[in-house]
């Protein structure tokens, strides 16, 4: 059977379009069989849309409201994708959510995190500001962008492939952000051949 994707994401859904654009090409020879935002307003549940994947949306807020904990959302999301799919691969492609262990047990393929920063850099959010902020007091001299294992721990496991990326004296956030972004486009599709290739049978 063709492999299996699971993409998680939280809003744009850029790098879940390079995955798809990747797919139609033949470039990375999988399916994506679920979409999974935890965000309703997500432009990616567009994007899954017109590609014809189906979508599933749970909110932490629809949680939280009914008096649940945020662990219990956790294991129940691990539940709800697994109802719907068999992922060989499960991708958290701009998934702003910090996945518990409860999560993680739950899936026994090989779950993989796209990062904007180098490994051990500006691990959460906001990590580009915080690189072109760190770039101006002379902290550091560049950044980078990442793809790494999903492990309890937020924005660290094996590195998988990682990118570094020059910062500007003359770069902007929105510039700096701009050229990141469509470098991981390239990381995101690189990585996920290369774990199709090495680890899913
Ligand atoms: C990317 O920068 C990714 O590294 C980060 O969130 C962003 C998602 O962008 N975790 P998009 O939703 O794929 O356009």
């Amino acid at each position: 059977m063709i492999p299996q994707l699971v993409v998680l994401i939280s809003g744009n859904g850029s790098n879940l379009q390079a995955l798809i654009d990747a797919i139609e090409t033949g470039d990375i020879k999988a399916q994506i069989a679920l979409v999974v935002s935890n965000k309703q307003a997500a432009f990616g549940l567009e994007r899954a849309a017109k590609a014809g994947i189906p979508v599933f949306v749970k909110t932490l807020k629809s949680y939280k409201d009914a008096g649940k904990t945020r662990q219990q959302y956790d294991i129940d999301l691990a539940s709800n994708i697994l109802e719907r799919a068999k992922p060989s691969l499960t991708v958290l492609a701009g998934f702003m959510h910090i996945l518990s262990p409860d999560f993680l047990s739950k899936f026994k393929t090989p779950v993989i995190n796209l990062h904007p920063a180098l490994p051990g850099m500006f691990d959460g959010a906001r990590a580009i500001e915080r690189a072109l902020e760190a770039f101006q007091k002379k902290e550091i001299e560049h950044t980078g962008i990442m793809v790494h294992k999903v492990i309890a721990h937020v924005d660290s496991g094996d590195v998988i492939i990682k990118q570094n990326i020059p910062i500007l004296a003359s770069d902007t956030l929105e510039m700096l952000q701009e050229r990141i972004h469509a470098l991981e486009h390239l990381l995101l599709v690189k990585a996920v051949k290369l774990i199709l290739e090495t680890e899913v049978i």
